[in-house]
């Protein structure tokens, strides 16, 4: 025994058994998950390790198409397909930490529009997040509260940024699963309601077989023509 240990020993016990406490707490400082790497197979998009998993089917996304009745007889006819799914990494609240995971959009259209997802605000607008695709390819539509719009490419060799403030929805023009890996600060959180259940202004449809961006009043008043 050297002579640190010995000193240690010679402490009475409540206060050896108070500093244990006190630097074991200092090790783990949050609830964080210990340092790993996480598997994600880039074809499926499924993490093994996912701390959470969801789905979305055709008849959770009524009302952000343009075309009801393609929607409804999709539904009908192919048993309410899954248009996409989620799975995270990490379900850590704490401020500061990031969590991650994989949204995975399975290919198809509803009349001649894209599948996409329901889009979002951050509920903490001013946080950031990336994307980046992993198979398959497609685009992120993007909106700002002053009526802004962008797009850009979502696609494998890519990182696509998306900026505090801008609202941002994922559509899949491969024919095949469009994976993606999304990383994002845990307190971001997720505003659905903010885009009052229409998704954006902004459409991506299929014209002479090659995805197209319109606006979303453009591309309505086309299909009724
Ligand atoms: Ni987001």
């Amino acid at each position: 025994m050297n002579e640190p240990e010995v000193a240690f020993q010679s402490v009475p016990f409540l206060i050896r058994f108070l500093f244990v406490c006190i630097r074991d707490t200092d090790m783990k400082t949050s609830n964080s998950p210990f340092p790993c790497s996480v598997a994600i197979a880039a074809d499926t998009g499924v993490i093994p390790q996912a701390t959470a998993h969801y789905e979305k089917r055709l008849s959770d996304l009524r009302g952000l198409f343009l075309d009801p009745e393609s929607l409804e007889r999709r539904i009908r006819e192919e048993n309410d397909p899954i248009c996409y799914e989620n799975y995270a990494f990490n379900d850590n609240q704490a401020e500061g930490d990031i969590f991650f995971g994989t949204t995975i959009i399975y290919p198809g259209k509803v009349g001649s529009e894209y599948h996409l997802t329901r889009g979002h605000y951050h509920r903490r607008q001013d946080h950031a997040e990336t994307y980046q695709a992993l198979s398959g390819y497609g685009l992120v539509l993007f909106e700002r509260e002053d009526g802004t719009t962008r797009s850009a490419e979502l696609i494998p060799g890519k990182v696509t940024y998306i900026p505090p403030f801008w609202a941002h929805r994922s559509i899949n023009t491969s024919d095949v699963p469009l994976v993606f890996l999304w990383t994002c600060p845990v307190e971001a959180g997720h505003d659905y309601e903010a885009l009052g259940g229409r998704g954006m202004r902004q459409v991506v449809v299929e014209r002479n077989g090659q995805p197209s961006v319109e606006d979303r009043s453009l591309s309505a008043s086309v299909r009724e023509a």
